[in-house]
């Protein structure tokens, strides 16, 4: 289109977005694209917005989020890791993703390489791009997950930013203590900037997972840790977020939202503090649930041949290896199983390669259960079936 500015030009809509708005006839979709907690946000937050709401909290806040919130934020990111922080090392922000983007806008120069691990999630590439940075995607190591030595093959003179995603969107890995240590003390011997991205944090299995400032405190004045209450909390449309990280950054940070958003909507900001004060009993029964969930979408995949479900230790997704089954069942790749399971089941997943990684697949399983039955029965159905009907 013309009038768009190159930026513009180079960027496309994100591929889980894209996943998830294909057409289909079938009568009853279900949607197995995008990653959200089935279950809606819990009553005591929406409560709180209401009656942020009723007092007259319609103003505006302070630009970097109200007070209490920064403080709580603090406070709950100082369990995770071990660090206490002032509140102006904490920023309020619409969401985990704006708290990205704001990052590498304030610490990109034009051209600079933004290393990211794949399978990784797609807006990674798409943020780098629009802060005016390059993606460098960081093929996996051995075991399927990032490694120090696949990081230094992929930096270079130009390397500024290294984004760390765990638990892993889309794999529901959890990168281990020693990992994280290992990577830290690579990036920083570098000089790298990490983006430590823990939206899925909240969701894993095996609490407390380690963060990368818990296994590297000494990475912090080069870390900006990026938090999410859409899927901890299920409030993924209220967009909140938030990021925390050394003085100036968040300073910047603070500036450049003061001339673009201003804040968050103060309603939400009432909404997840009242989320971080009294959350932690709701998530761990959320966290059953996921829990339950994953044990059945692992154990179906583990009864359809060619397929190896993997091992994810968070929620909301399993990423199964399915190479053998595309060549069993005669599909040239991922996106066209995907597509045929679509059009002939109506249930939308996405393919690997949209994470790059090809020859996987990735469900979210934020279904409810008699959904979520239904999907995986037509699913396996489908494996089953197109082995007969295709030429292998
Ligand atoms: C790894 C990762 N980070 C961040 C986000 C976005 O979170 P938010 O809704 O807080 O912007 C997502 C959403 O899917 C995600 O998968």
């Amino acid at each position: 289109m013309t009038g768009l500015n190159a930026l513009a030009k180079s960027t496309a809509p994100s591929a889980t977005m894209l996943a998830a708005a294909t057409a289909t006839d079938h009568p009853d979709p279900i949607n197995m694209a995008v990653g959200e907690p089935a279950e809606p946000a819990p009553p005591f937050l929406v409560e709180a917005a209401k009656a942020a709401l009723d007092q007259g909290e319609t103003r505006y806040s302070q630009a970097a989020g109200i007070a209490e919130l920064r403080e709580a934020l603090a406070q709950d990111q100082e369990r995770n890791d071990g660090c206490p922080r002032p509140p102006q090392e904490v920023l309020v922000t619409a969401g985990a993703k704006p708290a990205l983007m704001d990052a590498l806008r304030v610490l990109l120069e034009p051209g600079d390489e933004v290393l990211i691990p794949a399978p990784f999630w797609p807006t990674f590439l798409d943020q780098a791009l629009w802060a005016g940075g390059v993606p460098k995607v960081v093929p996996p190591g051995e075991d399927g997950i990032v490694s120090v030595s696949t990081l230094e093959q992929a930096a270079g003179d130009r390397t500024r930013v290294l984004i760390l995603n765990s638990p892993v969107n889309p794999s529901g890995r959890v990168l281990g203590a020693e990992l994280m240590g290992e990577i830290a003390a690579w990036a920083t011997a570098r000089g790298l900037w990490i983006l430590a991205d823990q939206a899925y944090l909240h969701l894993a299995f095996d609490p407390p997972a380690p963060t990368l400032l818990s296994a590297a405190p000494q990475a912090r004045e080069k870390t900006v840790v990026v938090e999410s209450f859409s899927k901890r909390f299920a409030m993924a449309g209220l967009r909140l977020g938030a990021a925390l990280g050394p003085a100036p950054i968040i300073a910047a940070m603070e500036s450049l939202v003061t001339a673009s958003s201003t804040h968050p909507s103060t309603l939400s900001q009432h909404a997840g503090l009242a989320a971080l004060r009294h959350g932690d009993v709701w998530v761990e029964e959320q966290r059953d649930i996921h829990r339950r969930r994953r044990d059945k979408v692992l154990e179906t995949l583990d009864g359809i041949p060619g397929v190896e479900p993997g091992n994810p230790e968070a929620a909301l997704y399993v990423f199964p290896e399915v190479e053998e089954l595309l060549e069993m069942r005669g599909f040239p790749d991922d996106a066209t199983f995907c597509a045929a399971l679509l059009a002939e089941e109506g249930v939308r997943i996405v393919p690997g390669s949209a994470f790059g990684q090809s020859g996987y697949l990735r469900l979210s399983y934020g279904l409810e259960d008699s959904r979520l039955e239904e999907a995986l029965t037509r699913l396996a159905g489908f494996a089953e079936r197109s082995r007969e009907v295709r030429p292998g």
